[in-house]
């Protein structure tokens, strides 16, 4: 282990570290703009300048290995004139468009702008003008004014995605980052090709989902799990902040005030900037998680077109809208009636409404766990980055508490209690009165005996443990909508009425 000096401070490093890893894990923050620490070195942006004592020069630490005895400064007045040498070097040709830029307010180049230069630029020469508006893709839009070349993007796609979609074009102020063509994927045939807009250290590379419909500083990162299959990557949500939420009564306002805005791998915005810590909201996600992934697929980007998908909002009877009261008291009758009741288990369900149905219900039914999403015609079923081809989050859990056994309807079966999506309605047995429970609107709601609208994850706390055993937590980012139960609350509710009419009428309980 040799024993560095990093601004006359002791530390012992490992012999793979290099000096900026090595002050990262002792929280003394040197820049950095194409360091990532997922990306091989690229060692062309050169903010990260060091100076090791004696020498009358600056070196980069991202790529400087330590050795026994090595002594560096991270601000002698040596490191600091060329760290805003190179912030007027890196936006000598930056359009200053910060106003209109969607990376405003989470900007790296912003911030070192103030915190290493805070001057205007000294070049009297114009700008060199390049396109404002390059379509990388479907969902990705470029700036090529605002690009440094930090070539995070492109070690990217050639490093993690394996697309090899991007690469440079030109050379010195002419360089731009263009689609790398001939027998290289299209960037829109990557699905993860959205992490370039996190990785992006400055307002070039932008969601063509999210530009100009936020501004950062109005919205708020909820720590949550991604429920896009078994993987259950850990992902912050975006969105408004309860002081900035609009009061305009308008369909319109009201609907934004309940939107997802983004969606991003938890903690994807931290990390390049001086004092940057883990978001202390998700201080509990952190507390039950593994560290998290810092890249997600696209189809966690796109939660939103998930979620928020037209819900349904009050209990039914056979169609007609009752109160909650009313359908609990009518399910707990089905069930109270049933010698040989089924149930299907959502596979969407956290663990705590998994371990209430267990321990509320389950002992009066037959459980099976159901698929409430298969693979969707379009996506990448299985690859071998993140991407599970079990398209639930929380399947494990739920076959760990209900077993593995296949669907089938006992003869007998005599009620059916269809928990979430993902059930073919057509397949249950004729004639046998159904409890269903969902969150969105179907026609298959109006159909049930007893039907109750129940809230989705953003709605709830909870927590879903993934294929490989890891326990991850989501927070509430929205109230629930009125005449919205949680599946929790109903199943408590049938519990206790159920052992109410078990005391009055024994005969009418039937255990299976
Ligand atoms: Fe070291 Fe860019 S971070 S050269």
């Amino acid at each position: 282990m040799p024993r560095i000096f990093i601004d006359g401070q002791p530390f012992d490093a490992r012999t793979e570290q290099t000096v900026l890893q090595v002050a990262d894990e002792h929280g003394i923050f040197i820049p950095r703009l194409c360091w990532h620490p997922q990306l091989s070195v690229a060692g062309n942006c050169r903010i990260c300048v060091v100076q090791v004592e004696g020498r009358s020069w600056v070196e980069i630490s991202c790529n400087m290995p330590v050795s026994e005895g090595l002594k560096v400064l991270t601000d002698s007045e040596l490191v600091r004139a060329h760290r805003k040498a190179t912030m007027q070097f890196l936006t000598l040709n930056h359009p200053v468009d910060c106003g209109i830029c969607d990376k405003a307010g989470e900007c790296t180049l912003q911030d070192y702008h103030v915190a290493f230069n805070g001057e205007p630029s000294i070049s009297a020469e114009p700008k060199v003008a390049s396109t404002k508006f390059y379509a990388l893709s479907e969902r990705i839009t470029l700036d090529n004014e605002r690009c440094i070349l930090c070539t995070r993007c492109v070690r990217f796609t050639r490093e993690v995605s394996k697309s090899h979609a991007l690469g440079v074009q030109e050379r010195g102020d002419h360089s731009v980052i263009r689609p790398a063509g001939g027998s290289a994927k299209k960037l829109d045939d990557d699905p993860y090709s959205d992490n370039i807009v996190d990785l992006c250290p400055v307002g070039a590379l932008l969601s063509r989902s999210f530009l100009h419909r936020d501004r950062v500083w109005y919205l708020k990162a909820t720590p949550s799990v991604c429920p896009g299959c078994e993987r259950g990557c850990a992902i912050d949500i975006w969105h408004r902040k309860p002081e900035w939420l609009l009061r305009s009564p308008t369909p319109g306002a009201q609907r934004e005030n309940r939107a997802i805005a983004r969606v991003t791998p938890l903690g994807a915005q931290h990390g390049d900037r001086p004092g940057d810590v883990p978001s202390p909201h998700s201080a509990e996600a952190y507390a039950t998680a593994s560290p998290p992934l810092p890249w997600i697929c696209n189809k966690g980007r796109d939660l939103a077109g998930l979620l928020e998908r037209p819900r349904s909002t009050a209990a039914m009877k056979k169609g007609r809208e009752v109160p909650l009261a009313e359908a609990v008291a009518a399910a707990r009758e089905l069930i109270g009636r049933a010698r040989r009741p089924v149930a299907l288990i959502s596979s969407w369900a956290s663990n705590e409404e998994l371990l209430t149905f267990q321990r509320t219900l389950a002992p009066r039914f037959t459980c099976f766990v159901k698929s409430d999403h298969p693979p969707a015609a379009d996506e990448t079923v299985q690859d071998d980055l993140l991407i599970r081809a079990d398209k639930n989050p929380n399947a494990h859990r739920a076959r760990e508490f209900f077993g593995h056994a296949a669907l089938t309807f006992p003869p007998d079966t005599d009620l059916v209690l269809v928990w979430g999506e993902g059930f073919d309605f057509a397949t249950a047995p004729r004639g046998v009165p159904v409890i269903f429970l969902n969150a969105y609107f179907a026609p298959e709601n109006g159909h049930a005996d007893v039907f109750f609208a129940i809230s989705v994850m953003t709605e709830r706390a909870g927590h879903y443990t993934n294929f490989e055993g890891t326990v991850r937590a989501f927070l509430p980012c929205f109230a629930k909508p009125a005449g919205v139960a949680d599946a929790e609350q109903v199943f408590e509710a049938l519990a206790a009425l159920a052992a109410a009419g078990a005391r009055s009428d024994e005969a009418a309980m039937v255990t299976p």
